[in-house]
C-alpha cells in the first residue's frame, strides 16, 4: 500500500462551536511499536469530540490532538512487534484520538476484525460505545441475567448500545429518552419500557417496577439524587457523564441503609493493557452476535470528513437516534 507524506484532517482550530473543526493537511502518522497505522474508511462522531472541541476534554499527551476515536479502514502499516494483523486487513478500532484524517495510528491490541458481512460505515460505529458499555454495564456494573437495568439518553449511540448488549444478556432492559420517536425507537431494540423524560418521571416508573437493579447515566445533576431514589437495594449506579453538571448537593443516607454503589468511569484515559482487555472479551462474548446480526449499531447519518462541523451540529441538535459517521475515504 503506497503511504503519502501527508493526508486531509479535521482539526480543532480554536475552542469553540461545530464552526471552529477547519479541514486542513497534516503528516501522516508512523506506526510506532505495537502500532498499527489505519486507512480510514469512516469515523464515528461521539459525544467526547464535542467536548473536545469545546475545550472540556483535553486528549492524552501522547494522543493525537485531532478528534475522532474509533475509526474502520483497512491496515496500512505495522510497527515492530505486531503480529497479529498484515498490511490490508480490515479492521475497526478504537483510536486514542485523530480518526477524523485519513490515516490513524492506534495500539494493534485496540483493534478488532470487521465482523463478518458488517459494511464499514456500521464497522466504524462499534468501538466507543461497545468498549464503554462493556466495561461500564458488565465489567464495572456487573449486570446479571434477570436484572433490572435503567439506562438514561436510551436512543444515544451508547444508549443504543447498552440496550441490545443488556437484551442479549437477559436482563430486563429500561430506557429514557426525549421524545416518542426516540421511545420507540428504543422499544424496538428490545427496551420493556421507555419514559419519555418530559412526561414521566423515571423515578415513580421503576420504583412500580420495584427498582432498578443498575442505572447508567450520562446525565448527572438532578439525576444524581433521583437515580439513587430509583435503584433496588443493593443496585449500582454507573456514571458515564454529567451533561447536565457534576456537581449536586445530595443526602448520603440510602447509599447506606440501603447499600447502594455509585461508580463510573472514563474509557480514553485507561491504560493500554485495560483497553485491549476489553477488546478481547469483546471479540469473544460480542463479535460473533455482531456477525450473526443479532445485534448491531443503530445507524442515524453520515456526513462527509470536511462536513464535520454540520456532523457535530446534528449530534448537538439532539434530534439523532443512534451514531454518527465521517465518511472518510
Ligand atoms: N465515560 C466514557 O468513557 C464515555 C465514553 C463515550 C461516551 N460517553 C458519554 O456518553 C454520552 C453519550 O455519548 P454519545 O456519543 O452516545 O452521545 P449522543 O448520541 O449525543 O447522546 C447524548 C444523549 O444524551 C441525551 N441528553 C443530552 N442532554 C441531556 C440532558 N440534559 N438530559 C437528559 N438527556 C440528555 C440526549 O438524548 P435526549 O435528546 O433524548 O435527551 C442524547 O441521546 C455522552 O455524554 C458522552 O460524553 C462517555
Amino acid at each position: 500500500m503506497q503511504i503519502p507524506s501527508s493526508m486531509t484532517v479535521v482539526e480543532i482550530s480554536t475552542y469553540g462551536g461545530p464552526e471552529v473543526l477547519k479541514p486542513t493537511t497534516a503528516p501522516v502518522p508512523d506506526p510506532g511499536p505495537g502500532q498499527i497505522l489505519i486507512r480510514i474508511a469512516y469515523a464515528g462522531v461521539n459525544r467526547p469530540d464535542a467536548l473536545q472541541r469545546a475545550g472540556n476534554y483535553a486528549p492524552p499527551a501522547d494522543a493525537s490532538p485531532l478528534p475522532g476515536l474509533e475509526a474502520s479502514g483497512h491496515v496500512a502499516a505495522v510497527g515492530d512487534g505486531v503480529t497479529r494483523w498484515s498490511v490490508g486487513d480490515a479492521v475497526t478500532a478504537l483510536l486514542p484520538g485523530g480518526g477524523y484524517a485519513e490515516y490513524a495510528v492506534t495500539d494493534a491490541t485496540h483493534a478488532l476484525p470487521v465482523p463478518d458481512g458488517m459494511s464499514m460505515d456500521r464497522a466504524a460505529a462499534l468501538c466507543e460505545t461497545f468498549f464503554t458499555v462493556w466495561t461500564n454495564v458488565f465489567m464495572r456494573g456487573g449486570l446479571q441475567a434477570g436484572e433490572k437495568f435503567l439506562v438514561h439518553g436510551g436512543s444515544s449511540g451508547i444508549g443504543t448500545t447498552a440496550i441490545q448488549l443488556a437484551k442479549l444478556h437477559e436482563a430486563r432492559v429500561f430506557a429514557t429518552a426525549g421524545s416518542a420517536e426516540k421511545c420507540a425507537a428504543c422499544d424496538r431494540l428490545g427496551a420493556e419500557a421507555t419514559f419519555n423524560y418530559h412526561e414521566t418521571d423515571f423515578v415513580e416508573a421503576m420504583k412500580a417496577e420495584g427498582g432498578a437493579d443498575l442505572i447508567l447515566d450520562m446525565v448527572g445533576g438532578s439525576y444524581i439524587p433521583r437515580n439513587l431514589d430509583a435503584l433496588a437495594n443493593d443496585g449500582r449506579l454507573v456514571q458515564i457523564a454529567f451533561l447536565e453538571g457534576p456537581v449536586v448537593e445530595l443526602n448520603m443516607t440510602q447509599i447506606m441503609t440501603r447499600r447502594l454503589t455509585i461508580t463510573g468511569s472514563t474509557l480514553r484515559p485507561q491504560s493500554q493493557a485495560a483497553k485491549a482487555a476489553i477488546a478481547r472479551a469483546l471479540e469473544s462474548e460480542v463479535w460473533p452476535h455482531l456477525a450473526s446480526g443479532a445485534i448491531g449499531p443503530v445507524m442515524d447519518s453520515a456526513f462527509e470528513l470536511a462536513d464535520a462541523a454540520k456532523a457535530h451540529t446534528r449530534m448537538e441538535g439532539s434530534t439523532h437516534i443512534g451514531k454518527i459517521m465521517l465518511k472518510v475515504t
